[in-house]
């Protein structure tokens, strides 16, 4: 089951269609403001805060497949990499980057090694806004593109299986936003 709208009605094969074909897997979404104490709704910024933030559960995504989650209004992807998208991207030299950022909010300073992008140590998880640097269409993922990870149709933008720009005229990685393991299986946007 999918929080994501499917806006595409009966037209087989349109844009949205495709673009959001990646969220046919699993996953629950809840606000996370449910589990605010009331002395946090007395402040509205605490109030606001917790409005955006929400809570994944990612217990039925399997290796080598992404979930796909609205959040704020924007695709949010959430994969879980295989071991050859993992080796993939950690293979690749700092030099060979469009962008040498890990554009990670968690990680403001760091570079844009593949362990730098990720959300485990491992390197399994990588979560980052569906969102293309270039001109903000919704890349396409499961190994699209040149590099085995994203493609932006738009206008040929190639990501890797870091979601690092790599080819196109994208100029920045894919934004890597706040977030982090509530539990085993939740991840916790915002
Ligand atoms: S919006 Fe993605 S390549 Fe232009």
């Amino acid at each position: 089951m999918s929080h994501v709208d499917d806006h595409a009605g009966t037209g087989e094969g349109t844009r949205r269609d495709f673009l959001y074909y990646a969220t046919a897997g699993a996953g629950v979404v809840a606000t996370g403001a449910a589990v605010w104490p009331l002395v946090n709704q007395m402040n509205p910024s605490a109030d606001t805060r917790a409005l955006a933030s929400i809570m994944v559960d990612v217990s039925a995504v399997e290796v080598g497949t992404q979930l796909t989650v609205k959040w704020r209004g924007k695709p949010v992807f959430i994969r879980r990499r295989s071991p050859e998208e993992i080796e993939a991207g950690r293979a690749v030299k700092l030099e060979e980057l469009v962008d040498t950022s890990a554009e990670n909010s968690n990680k403001p300073e760091a570079d844009a090694s593949d362990a730098n992008r990720t959300l485990d140590e491992a390197g399994e998880w990588l979560v980052m806004m569906g969102v293309c640097t270039h001109l903000g269409c919704v890349p396409l993922g499961d190994g699209a593109g040149d590099f085995g990870g994203w493609f932006c149709p738009c206008h040929g933008s190639h990501y890797d299986t870091a979601g690092r720009i790599r080819k196109g005229p994208a100029p920045r990685n894919l934004p890597v936003p706040v977030t982090a393991f509530f539990d085993e299986t939740t991840i916790k946007l915002g």
